[in-house]
């Protein structure tokens, strides 16, 4: 890709390019568009193996990545033409799934779904204009644990022109745990023991693919750090001490701003978190989900004080389609563990495939309603979970009878979280909702484009070993 600075096409101001320009030494800066087109952009991907030496590893593990920058983290404008082009590389066939962008449907990245997989050598140029700004990511749709414990994400920034200036420095912290040993090799991505309780965890942790980085910010300057969870087990509890830092967008989009610390941030979930740098001294943020908090990076704040500025730290109100609730249609969702269900079984027969093969030759642990997916593959599709009609507006209640948590992602929509009886959880906007043990959790939103939408928990473990299914929009 060509390389001339992203921050020239940004609505950022000088300072700010200037405290990115310092930063950079540290943290490898957002990856510039490689070229644009009108007030669009066009990218490579080009999934390949590229090894790469992980914080205190004695050699190259070998990573699945998009380009050079690990993590390579893309920035577009809102509704401006994109252009993805995937290459496939690798030796396993692949997709791209834009993780909470509302594309069309053909867009989605969804392997037999939306679109034949890409092969070995083949590409596939993904093509939409980013209906809503945000914080956004991407990843492939099969072989989900090995991709991903190899490090094949990327993020997606869709700026907003409305924020010009709002922000000095404006920096992605993308977490994620590697199962990496001290030669480099990596352990098991997945397990069964793992699998079927909380997922299997990584023991190497990092921010931006390093141990602790560190950003230098300058005194005052308004800080806005857009926190990706690209781990597919580790649910973080941000921390961040004393600082009143606020969160102002979830999965994205613009929330009214509430305390960062205590919110935590499931597989695949973001929080963009704002707030002034101190006069001195260091912003850590932590994982609190831990005996004692875990540092995951630090923001060093040094140099001359910025000019104060008065332009809020809360984000322009997200505009996203609301739904009706008070027509809204009900579902029940149950996120159980993993059982027979005597549809299932017809539909095998009917299709040719065992229910034994669905049961014992691939791995169930869960289940969505007593329906567990076959297996990790999307090529033979079971019945949906509910059908629903394009602009209704529904409400999904998510039950959650498992002792452990799921965050459930929805493709395709962006939902409103009505929360649940026994917390409080902040009204908001999301893609992904974390449902705690026992928990019935409220969303609803309007039915968009037609097509078969996965909704699935974002433990790849559990989504692959059956906690998935698909709303069909028609
Ligand atoms: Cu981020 Cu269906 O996935
Ligand atoms: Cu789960």
């Amino acid at each position: 890709m060509v390389a001339p600075t992203p921050h020239l096409r940004s609505p950022i101001g000088r300072r700010r390019f200037l405290a990115g320009a310092l930063a950079a030494a540290v943290l490898p800066a957002v990856a510039p568009p490689a070229r644009a087109e009108g007030a669009g952009v066009r990218v490579a991907l080009v999934a390949r193996e590229r090894p790469r030496l992980l914080p205190g590893c004695a050699a190259p593990s070998l990573l699945w990545t998009y380009g050079e920058d690990w993590p390579l983290a893309l920035r577009v404008a809102r509704g401006a033409p994109f252009a993805a082009t995937l290459r496939n590389e690798l030796a396993d066939h692949t997709t791209v799934h834009w993780h909470g962008v509302r594309v069309p449907f053909a867009m989605d990245g969804v392997p037999w779904v939306t679109q034949p997989p890409v092969l070995p050598g083949e590409s596939f140029t993904y093509r939409f204009a980013p209906p809503d700004p945000g914080t956004f990511f991407f990843h492939p749709h099969c072989n989900t644990m090995e991709a991903l414990g190899r490090g094949l994400a990327g993020v997606l920034v869709v700026e907003d022109p409305r924020d010009a200036g709002r922000f000095d420095v404006d920096r992605v912290v993308a977490l994620k745990d590697w199962r990496v040993r001290a030669d480099g090799a990596f352990d098991a991505f997945s397990t069964d023991t793992g699998a079927a309780r909380a997922g299997t965890f990584g023991d190497l942790r990092t921010a931006n693919g390093r141990r602790v980085p560190e950003i230098a910010v300058a005194p005052g300057d308004r800080v806005r750090l857009r926190i990706v969870n690209l781990d597919p087990t580790r649910a973080p509890l941000l921390d961040f001490g004393p600082v009143p830092a606020m969160v102002i967008a979830t999965d994205g989009n613009a929330c009214t701003p509430f305390r960062a610390t205590g919110w935590r941030l499931g597989p695949a979930m973001r929080a963009d978190v704002a707030f002034v740098a101190p006069p001195r001294g260091t912003v850590t943020l932590a994982d609190g989900w831990a005996a004692a908090p875990v540092p995951l990076a630090r923001i060093v704040v040094a140099g001359a004080p910025a000019a104060a500025s008065r332009a809020p730290l809360a984000l322009p109100p997200a505009e996203l389609p609301v739904p009706d609730l008070r027509r809204a249609e009900t579902l029940e969702m149950a996120l159980l563990a993993g059982s027979s269900d005597p549809d299932i079984e017809k539909w095998a027969r009917e299709t040719g495939m065992s229910a034994d093969a669905l049961c014992l030759s691939r791995r169930i642990f869960w289940s969505i309603n007593r329906r567990a997916w076959p297996g990790q593959g999307h090529e033979r599709l079971p019945p949906p979970l509910a059908e629903l009609k394009r602009g209704r507006s529904y409400v999904l209640e998510l039950f959650n009878g498992t002792p452990h948590i799921h965050p459930m992602h929805l493709h395709g929509h962006t939902f409103r979280v009505l929360g649940t009886a026994g917390r409080t959880v902040p009204p908001h906007w999301a893609d992904t909702v974390l449902v705690e043990p026992k928990e019935r959790m409220r969303i609803a939103f309007v039915a968009g484009e037609p097509g078969d939408w996965m909704f699935h928990c974002h433990i790849i473990e559990h989504q692959e070993s059956g906690m998935m299914g698909y709303l069909r929009v028609s």
